[in-house]
């Protein structure tokens, strides 16, 4: 297999950093994306994972950008095809979650999710075809959310399952376009996972705690276990694995 072009969206902590670490091989060139922080300029965590994926042996570039702002998915891939001259997969891992219910939040913070992860995600699915098509390993990967799934008075986060859910269908409409030219087009929806220390959750620990022993497998899981189903579904092995949503949440779903 040749060298592998990679975008990774939302790579500066948690689940994007972990995919990340999975996919800094030799061959492998990675253009990692994230905000830097809320006003942009906390760039330092980014760089921190790309300094580490060089230090495994793949190349790694990084861009910034607030994902709400529309066109911020098209310039990603474009940036992508601008170092790289290629574009074989593309992780769209960056996002948010928000707890508040239907009549706490208002029609900007709805819009806000919807831009920041169905809108990239749109962009991302219109403007990488060409490139998806030409590759050899053509795969595309967005990370979902359990939310988009369950719907109880301890799980609930209404505009973020609003913005999961569009995202989902999405890739499977991508799924039943590119499938034709050997691109698989899956998502992955994580149950609650652990963040790296100091970020932002959307839980308090305890509800965390009580996460875990409604999941069968009584855990929560790791950053690494995400990254591990995404590396697979990018992997030529699941070349037969198409419009596919991967429930990652210890078994929530069957409960
Ligand atoms: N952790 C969970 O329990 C859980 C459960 C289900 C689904 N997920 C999903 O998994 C994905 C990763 O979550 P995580 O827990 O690993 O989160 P995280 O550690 O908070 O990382 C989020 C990443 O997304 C970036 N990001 C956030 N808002 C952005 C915006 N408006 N524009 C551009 N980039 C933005 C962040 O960049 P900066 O740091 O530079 O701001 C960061 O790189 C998300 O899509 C999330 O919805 C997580």
């Amino acid at each position: 297999m040749s060298e592998l072009a990679i975008l990774v969206t939302g790579a500066s902590s948690g689940i994007g950093a972990a995919v990340c670490r999975r996919l800094a091989k030799p061959g492998n060139r990675l253009l990692i994306h994230a905000r830097g922080g809320a006003d942009g300029t906390d760039t330092a965590p980014l760089e921190a994972i790309a300094a580490d994926i060089r230090g495994r042996g793949a190349k790694a570039e990084t861009v910034f950008s607030d994902l709400a702002i529309a066109g911020a998915g098209e310039r990603l891939v474009a940036e992508a095809m601008q170092k790289f001259g290629a574009l074989d997969q593309v992780v769209s891992n960056a996002g948010f979650a928000d707890k508040r219910l239907l009549g706490d939040v208002d029609r900007a913070t709805l819009d806000r999710s919807l831009s920041a992860m169905t809108g990239t995600f749109f962009e991302i699915a219109t403007s990488a075809q060409t490139a998806l098509k030409a590759s050899e390993c053509g795969r595309v990967v967005a990370v979902s959310s359990f939310v988009a799934h369950h719907y109880t008075s301890d799980t609930l986060f209404p505009v973020t399952a609003a913005a999961k859910a569009a995202v989902e269908a999405l890739a499977k409409s991508l799924a039943v376009q590119l499938g034709p030219d050997g691109v698989t087009v899956n998502c992955v929806a994580p149950g609650y996972t652990q963040k790296d220390e100091g970020t932002h959750r959307a839980i308090s620990p305890d509800a965390l705690k009580a996460a875990a022993n409604r999941a069968l497998t009584r855990r929560i899981a790791q950053t690494d276990d995400i990254a591990a189903a995404v590396e697979f579904l990018l992997s030529s092995d699941a070349r037969q694995i198409t419009g596919q949503v991967l429930r990652v949440d210890g078994g929530l779903g069957v409960s």
